[in-house]
């Protein structure tokens, strides 16, 4: 099926939004910043959203307050970008898996182990089936948004997305997603390559609908080793930033191949990403020699500093800051704020980033 593209408009000469300039290879004099998971249940407004809205993925699809939880963040710290409120889930059910979460455990997914569970999946055009309040939560955020904050979208990798089908839950080292891997390639690289056009046509969707920026979440790229890295994580997020630059010229791409390590830098050059997000097990000092030469870096906080606070918080923030200072830089945390984190703390790292 062809899609019909619709005409954006041509992107400025020259951005004022902060993250697009550092997303265009600029070092500005105090790095732009948001935080992964912003809108969430450390927030007491998120949390009485959440409670009208029912479960979380009635939250995900009621257009307005979806993009009520995206906008609770942005007014109370006016971080420089807004991510969406959704989840990488929604994609897979939208291909037609069964997904429900279970309240302190996580998603549940029905599994694809076998042809016939690959063979019952929909056509990929009929996600937006699925999908369109989602794209309608962008409508909203691009009119209701203050005019100097970016809007990013956002999808799993295609990885990561197999690892939640393949094994119907989230699992310590994706155990399941690497026996199908090696048990039955052709089926994986199956499910692989239809994920893939799933994300593009998804992302694609989201683009139109408003976003600015998107983003590609390979959370488990980490437990790819060598060839397998290469393959499976790499090239998938090369191909979907390829056909999406190609089909909307300037959109920049941010990727996030979390615990990735060493291949950060091969990751960076490969991709063609706009950004590579690193976590917090990289060294920034290692990062600015090795990574951010080959362009713009979103991170690399570790998330407990929101939590225990202190001097540590105020010092780490500041070295990361240093670490990246001369070249393009996102201020993030290296994963999600998690709900224990104390709201005061976000205050305290936005004064250390900017003073
Ligand atoms: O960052 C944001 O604020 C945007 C929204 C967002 C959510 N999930 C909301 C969410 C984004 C970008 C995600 C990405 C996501 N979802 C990832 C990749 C990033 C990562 O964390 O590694 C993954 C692996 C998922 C799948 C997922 N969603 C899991 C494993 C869980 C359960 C764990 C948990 O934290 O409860 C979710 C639920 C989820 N997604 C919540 C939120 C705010 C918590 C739901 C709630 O309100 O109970």
């Amino acid at each position: 099926r062809r899609i019909a593209v619709t005409q954006l408009p041509a992107p400025a000469e020259a951005p004022t939004k902060t993250i697009l300039r550092a997303l265009q290879g600029e070092a500005p004099a105090v790095p732009p910043v948001w935080m992964m998971r912003q809108a969430g249940r450390y927030l007491p407004e998120y949390r009485a959203t959440r409670e009208k809205a029912g479960d979380f993925l009635s939250l995900c699809y009621n257009p307005d307050l979806a993009a009520e939880v995206t906008l609770q963040p942005i007014r109370r710290y006016g971080f420089d970008a807004a991510i969406l409120f959704a989840d990488i889930l929604l994609l897979p059910q939208a291909l037609g898996a069964d997904l429900w979460f279970v309240t302190g455990e996580g998603p549940r997914l029905s599994t694809i182990t076998s042809e016939e569970d690959f063979a019952r999946l929909k056509p990929v055009h009929a996600i937006d089936e699925t999908l369109s309040p989602v794209y309608e939560t962008l409508r909203i955020l691009r009119r209701e948004l203050p005019a100097e904050t970016t809007l990013i979208g956002f999808a799993g990798a295609p990885w990561t997305v197999a690892t939640y089908m393949i094994a119907g839950r989230g699992t310590p080292d994706q155990g399941p997603a690497h026996a199908l891997k090696t048990e039955n390639r052709a089926l994986f690289e199956q499910l692989l390559g239809k994920i893939t056009e799933g994300t593009i046509e998804y992302l694609s969707r989201q683009i139109e609908a408003g976003a600015e920026v998107v983003k590609i979440f390979d959370s488990w790229a980490g437990s790819l080793q060598g060839d397998d890295f290469d393959r499976y994580a790499t090239e998938p997020a090369r191909l979907i930033t390829e056909t999406l630059k190609r089909r909307y010229p300037g959109i920049p791409v941010i990727a996030f191949p979390r615990q990735a390590g060493e291949a950060y830098t091969r990751f960076h050059q490969a991709t063609g990403a706009d950004c590579v997000a690193l976590d917090d097990s990289v060294d920034a000092q290692w990062a600015a020699e090795n990574v951010q030469i080959h362009g713009c870096v979103q991170g690399n906080l570790a998330p407990r500093h929101m939590v225990e606070g202190g001097p540590a918080l105020v010092s780490e923030t500041k070295r990361i800051v240093q670490a990246f200072s001369k070249g393009p830089h996102i201020f993030n945390l290296g994963h999600g704020i998690t709900p224990e984190a104390d709201p005061d703390n976000v205050h305290r790292m936005l004064e250390a980033i900017r003073s």
